[in-house]
């Protein structure tokens, strides 16, 4: 499938950022402002404010998901929220294996693998998240790195599962730091993804697939990154908080089909 065929797809992650009075005014300036979007816009905010965002979101083109899950349905896991809770609510997308937490929650591919099948298995499209450490990056790993997490979360997953999965790649080194992979390297992992995917699930699944790249996207350097042939749209942290920029990464990213 050609890039042209598929629909861009720009997803907001706030973070542990914005309470309901805080997310009821971003998102009210949201709005106007990506209403004539020309690909899927997706909010993730907190828990807390996930109920808000849908109700100030209703009747737009701004869809919500959660930026985490855990794998049981239900259960004894303190502090913990299902899948299935979120779709109850009416979210649409779940973050799945953010680098945050991996790093701080000590989550793994495996874990990630686990929390991929609920969410699925709930209804909700999973954004599942790669991406290798400085370390990783400095010795030259990213390929298998990202090749591997690639592989443990998607395994064993049925082939028309992977319409409601999207990866996106993000370089840990470059989340929240200022530093971007420039367009090229992004695009070379990107591209590394989908062959990984390629061998699991065959080509029109890999082609069909839509591959983010995150980490210190911004205004300036949305168009580079996003013209890129595997990099079919962005998953974006600091500048999703800023209405202005976040609003302008959409516009561009629609504009660029
Ligand atoms: P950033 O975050 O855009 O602030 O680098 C991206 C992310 O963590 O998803």
């Amino acid at each position: 499938m050609n890039k042209s065929n598929k629909r861009a797809i720009i997803v907001g992650n706030w973070k542990m950022n914005n309470n309901r009075a805080q997310t009821e005014s971003l998102i009210k300036s949201l709005r106007p402002l990506v209403k004539n979007a020309n690909c899927d816009v997706v909010i993730c905010p907190p828990f807390t404010s996930i109920e808000t965002a849908i109700s100030k979101a209703a009747g737009s083109n701004m869809q919500i998901g959660a930026q985490n899950c855990h794998f049981a349905r239900s259960g004894a896991y303190t502090g913990e929220i299902s899948a299935y809770m979120l779709k109850e609510i009416g979210v649409s997308h779940v973050i799945l294996g953010h680098s945050e937490r991996r790093q701080y929650f000590a989550e793994k591919s495996s874990t990630v693998h686990l929390k991929l099948l609920s969410a699925l298995d709930a209804g909700l499209t999973a954004i599942v998240c790669v991406g290798e450490t400085l370390k990783q990056h400095e010795n030259k790993t990213t390929t298998e790195i990202v090749s591997i997490q690639t592989k443990v979360a998607l395994k064993g997953l049925r082939i028309e599962q992977m319409k409601n999965v999207i990866i996106a790649y993000e370089p840990v080194w470059a989340i929240g730091t200022g530093k971007t992979a420039t367009s090229n390297q992004a695009a070379q992992v990107c591209g590394t993804i989908r062959k990984t995917v390629e061998q699991i699930f065959g080509s029109s699944a890999s082609q069909a697939l839509r591959i983010l790249y995150g980490g210190s996207m911004n205004p300036t350097n949305c168009e580079c990154l996003l013209s890129k042939d595997d990099i079919d749209g962005g998953l974006i942290g600091g500048a999703s908080l800023r209405p202005a920029d976040f609003s302008s990464i959409i516009n561009f990213a629609g504009k660029n089909r």
